[in-house]
């Protein structure tokens, strides 16, 4: 792997190991076959993964979060990474409750380091059972995280993956979402602008 090489972290807001997690390995597996990019994965599946209790222990001691579970392995993923692509069912039109929380607990990582994200690139996939169940609301919420952290949200752009992943698994798992050749478009189409901006921020201006 060159030095230069993206490293990408996919994250799975579902509880399963179902279609959210299938699309995000997806979307890893068509970065390294077309971008030679080096991957990691951490799934919310069975994760001890507890709320924020805004106890403000984080930003008072600017230390990390005074909760030890498994949001320490996250929060070195996450600084190990030039970019993220997080994937969510769709749960009630908007994120996973899981994901929420992972969400809510990354504060203890910028509070402990206001730059611990800064100018990486990020992107979205959202997997609902209906077709048009909420995607896109998801989508925002997702990149109202990545807004909130300096993080640069992106998408597949225009014509096809506006917001960035749009899948539909019909409420039938991994089975489902295989057989959403549309919805998989959308993930690669949103990989290819991820790596594309990350590469040229990695060799030209990360420094901005
Ligand atoms: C609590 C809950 C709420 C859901 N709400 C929605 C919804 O608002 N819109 C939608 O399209 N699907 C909804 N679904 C269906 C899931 O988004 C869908 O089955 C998805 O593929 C699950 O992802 P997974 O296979 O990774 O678990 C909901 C499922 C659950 C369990």
């Amino acid at each position: 792997m060159g030095k230069n090489a993206v490293a990408i972290l996919g994250i799975s807001g579902s509880p399963r190991e179902a279609s959210t997690a299938f699309a995000v390995k997806e979307a890893l597996k068509y970065a390294t076959e077309k971008f030679n990019a080096q991957t990691d994965y951490f799934s919310l599946q069975n994760k001890k993964l507890n709320y924020c209790i805004h106890c403000d222990h984080c930003v008072r001691e600017r230390r990390g979060c005074i909760q030890k579970d498994d949001m320490l392995k996250a929060y070195d993923k996450m600084e190990k990474a030039d970019a993220f692509i997080i994937g969510t069912p769709v749960y009630t039109g908007s994120v996973s409750g899981q994901l929420k929380t992972f969400f809510d607990r990354c504060r203890a990582l910028v509070a402990r380091n206001p730059n611990a994200l800064k100018n990486k690139v990020g992107a979205g996939l959202a997997v609902g059972g209906d077709r048009l169940g909420g995607q896109e609301l998801a989508l925002l919420t997702i990149h109202s995280f990545y807004l909130a952290n300096k993080i640069i949200p992106t998408s597949g752009g225009a014509f096809g993956a506006n917001l960035g992943g749009t899948l539909w698994s019909r409420d039938l798992g991994t089975e489902g979402i295989k057989k959403d050749s549309e919805g998989l478009q959308t993930i690669y189409r949103t990989i290819s602008r991820l790596m594309k901006l990350s590469m040229f921020l990695k060799i030209g201006g990360r420094k901005m």
